[in-house]
């Protein structure tokens, strides 16, 4: 096993060139696994691959070979993203193979005028490091054709968990290209899939919906949804990541899902988030920090500390995983004595406080947290650099995790986040009240 190019702590990298969603994000035979979408051979999106990463505590990463790649018809011009269960030891990795119906001859990897076939797969592992794709994939739902029940080209993602008498699907749809949709499917084997339910909403949701995820944990049960189109800009900024506590019945796969929602990350740059149970039972979430520009020119995206999802009286918390929590013992006086995983700074701030980290800049006014990262953004067309928090229930305590490419403001513990791609970042770390900052790094 050899460690990533990037010193691949805290925070998981591309090993090179190119990765987005997290996927198949498992706690499996004492061992965390996390695979990515992945374009092996250039620092931009193209035919997709599962990367593959292993780590024994949530902290310290470690890629693999490449686990998925096309090889049939279904998954020919790549394999999506989708989730993993284990059943009977064995580790099933669900997928989104997708075939292009005409091909660009300039660039075989991206799709003419979106016209293509989806369908869902299923690979199936004896031990999560060998995947035979030639002999261990299944289809396990064909390309839709009744438009009733899902779409032909925008179905994918399949997020698979264990319910109380059978397993479960949900999978990313899309009514008419107007309003997203997600599907809900029954199973007994893993294999054989039966369409029960489908939920959307009027309007202001979205035209897709990608990447579901649905999961019970401390205090509710809570959907995740990665919406296409739900605000206004480009560059991506317009598919945002939703998130809200839902009712579901297993019976009739109806799930109620109400009109008020929350951002997942209000830095709007982290996307497709994945959850998983950890070791301890808890529920952990990881998403895909979609990077402006790629580094050096040579690798793009990366993920964020895995983040414990609690509800608390309705609200939903994104709190820092314990393991990475206990990383930062280390006090220092300044950012330029961290060690290579970076620094945490922590504080707390009065109405009207702010700080400036390395550039990046964080200000509390009334009840809500602004942040402006103008000086360390790429000045790319259409690219946010302020964002702010909605109003705060509690007091204003932060937890800001800085690493060389993302900077992850933690409000309340986990209350609100804002994160953020930054890029060429200093060392100068200055508050209003610099008797109330604290800076640690990783080790004792
Ligand atoms: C979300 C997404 C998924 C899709 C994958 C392709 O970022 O568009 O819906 O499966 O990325 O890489």
């Amino acid at each position: 096993m050899s460690s990533g190019l990037n010193g691949d702590k805290i925070h998981l990298k591309a090993p090179k060139n190119w990765i987005n969603d997290p996927n198949g994000f498992i706690y499996y035979q004492g061992m965390y696994h996390l695979f990515y979408q992945h374009f092996p051979y250039a620092p931009m999106w193209g035919t997709m691959h599962w990367g593959h990463a292993v780590s024994k505590d949530l902290v310290n990463w470690e890629h693999q070979d490449v686990a998925v790649f096309p090889s049939r018809y279904e998954d020919q011009n790549g394999c999506y993203s989708g989730s993993a269960v284990e059943h009977e030891g064995r580790m099933y990795l669900f997928y989104t193979g997708v075939h292009y119906d005409k091909i660009n001859p300039e660039n075989i990897h991206i799709c003419p005028e979106m016209q293509f076939e989806a369908s869902q797969l299923v690979i199936v592992s004896d031990d999560g490091f060998t995947f035979d794709n030639f002999q261990d994939k299944h289809v396990a739902i064909p390309v839709i054709t009744d438009p009733a029940k899902g779409d032909k080209v925008h179905t994918r993602d399949p997020k698979v968990w264990r319910g109380k008498d059978a397993w479960y699907m949900i999978l990313g749809s899309s009514i008419g290209y107007k309003r997203g949709r997600a599907l809900l499917y029954k199973s007994k084997n893993l294999f054989d899939w039966k369409f029960i339910n489908s939920v959307s909403k009027p309007e202001g949701f979205g035209w897709m919906w990608e990447c579901p995820d649905f999961f019970e944990t401390a205090g509710g049960s809570v959907l995740m949804l990665s919406t296409m189109g739900i605000l206004q800009g480009d560059n991506g900024t317009e598919c945002q990541t939703i998130c809200t506590v839902v009712d579901f019945d297993e019976e009739t796969c109806k799930m109620d899902i109400p009109d008020n929602y929350q951002y997942f990350d209000h830095g709007f740059e982290l996307y497709a988030p994945q959850s998983a149970i950890d070791a301890e039972g808890r529920r952990v979430v990881v998403a895909w920090l979609r990077m402006p520009e790629p580094v050096d020119g040579k690798w793009s995206g990366m993920f964020c500390i895995p983040r414990v999802v609690e509800v608390r009286e309705g609200h939903i918390y994104f709190r820092v995983h314990p393991n990475v929590e206990k990383q930062y013992r280390r006090q220092i006086s300044s950012a330029a004595e961290s060690a290579e995983a970076g620094y945490k700074v922590s504080m707390k701030l009065a109405d009207g406080e702010g700080a400036n980290i390395g550039g990046y800049q964080i200000l509390r006014r009334g009840n809500r947290v602004y942040t402006d990262k103008t000086a360390v953004a790429k000045r790319k067309e259409g690219e946010r650099r302020q964002f702010e928090t909605p109003e705060m229930r509690e007091d204003c305590y932060l937890d800001v995790y800085v690493d060389s490419h993302l900077i992850e403001v933690f409000v309340n513990d986990g209350e609100y986040v804002i994160s953020n791609a930054v890029y060429g970042l200093g060392s100068d770390i200055q508050a209003d009240e610099m008797q109330n900052v604290k800076i640690f790094t990783v080790g004792s």
